[in-house]
């Protein structure tokens, strides 16, 4: 098979660039393009007689007519130079299928679903958070995003005005939000780390909510340190990976 059968040559319709390292942007979706909240594309640009291609978890709903992305651009990051630059009307190439097996509903039990990622592992949540089924599937909703600066919380909005999306209308008090910021202390945030608030019980004092083997399911995205240190603090509490064949309480995915 050559490379023009695996992919597709989609235009760019918008670009929000949140602060100079933060940027959102929308791609056009082909009919054939079939993606579950939580999974990620392969997005690539042509480069020299090339291609340069990465991976890119879908911030989009499902059931949107574009497909969105959040992009942390790298310094000196092969892929963030082009991004840096992109524009309404540029091409993008689109690997044909959607990857990725970090999806909520492999949980087929547990009442609360805790969203824990640092940085860029918001994004594969964004889309998640826009699916109906989540909001009647689960008693809470809880969602804690660490990063470095203040700055760096780019959704906070986002999140917030999810109690006027027509779909989780009166399903939003289930959502329990917790920005933290590891490197600026402010009134209005927390600043821990996620692995030592899951050692020390701060995670669950700060979403008021208790962690048991019975009702939570966790799924971990970010920095791979985090995630490798997160998973670590969770298995020394009893909690272990889920596989289909064998059902635990955690998902996780590397965001890099
Ligand atoms: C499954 C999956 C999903 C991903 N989804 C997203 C996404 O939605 N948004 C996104 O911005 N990136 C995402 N990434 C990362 C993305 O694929 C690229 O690695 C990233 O954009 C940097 O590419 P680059 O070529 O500019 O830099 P590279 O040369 O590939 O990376 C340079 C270094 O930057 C660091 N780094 C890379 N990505 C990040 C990041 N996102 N945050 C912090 N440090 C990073 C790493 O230390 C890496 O070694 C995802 C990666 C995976 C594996
Ligand atoms: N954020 C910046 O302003 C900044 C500045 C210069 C360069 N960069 C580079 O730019 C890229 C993106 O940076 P980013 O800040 O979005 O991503 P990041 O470096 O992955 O940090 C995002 C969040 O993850 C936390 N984190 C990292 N490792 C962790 C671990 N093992 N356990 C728990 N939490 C952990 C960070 O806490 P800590 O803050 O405590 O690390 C921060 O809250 C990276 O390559 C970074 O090195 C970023």
């Amino acid at each position: 098979m050559n490379n023009e059968e695996k992919f597709t040559r989609e235009k760019v319709l918008w670009v929000k660039q949140h602060s100079p390292k933060h940027l959102s942007f929308a791609i056009t979706r082909p009919n054939s393009f079939r993606f579950s909240a939580g999974q990620f594309a392969r997005l690539g640009f042509i480069q020299g007689q090339g291609y340069i291609w990465r991976a890119y978890s879908m911030t989009s709903a499902e059931y949107a007519e574009t497909l969105e992305f959040f992009v942390i651009l790298i310094e000196d990051g092969a892929i963030s130079k082009y991004f840096a630059n992109i524009q309404a009307g540029d091409e993008i190439l689109l690997d044909k299928t959607a990857q990725g097996f970090f999806l909520p509903e492999r949980f087929v039990d547990g009442q609360d679903l805790i969203m824990l990622c640092t940085g860029s592992g918001i994004a594969p949540f964004l889309s998640i958070l826009q699916q109906p089924e989540i909001w009647q599937r689960f008693n809470t909703l809880a969602l804690a995003h660490s990063v470095s600066y203040q700055n760096d919380l780019v959704f906070n909005d986002f999140i917030a005005n999810l109690q006027n999306h027509p779909l989780v209308g009166n399903d939003f008090h289930k959502l329990r939000f917790v920005p933290i910021t590891t490197r600026e202390q402010d009134a209005s945030h927390l600043h821990f780390r996620l692995p030592e608030s899951l050692k020390n019980g701060t995670l669950s004092k700060a979403f008021d909510l208790p962690f048991t083997r019975e009702q939570s399911r966790f799924m971990l995205c970010g920095n791979p340190t985090m995630v490798q240190d997160t998973f670590q603090a969770l298995l020394s509490q009893g909690f272990s990976m889920h596989r289909n064949k064998l059902p635990g309480q955690i998902l996780m995915e590397n965001g890099f």
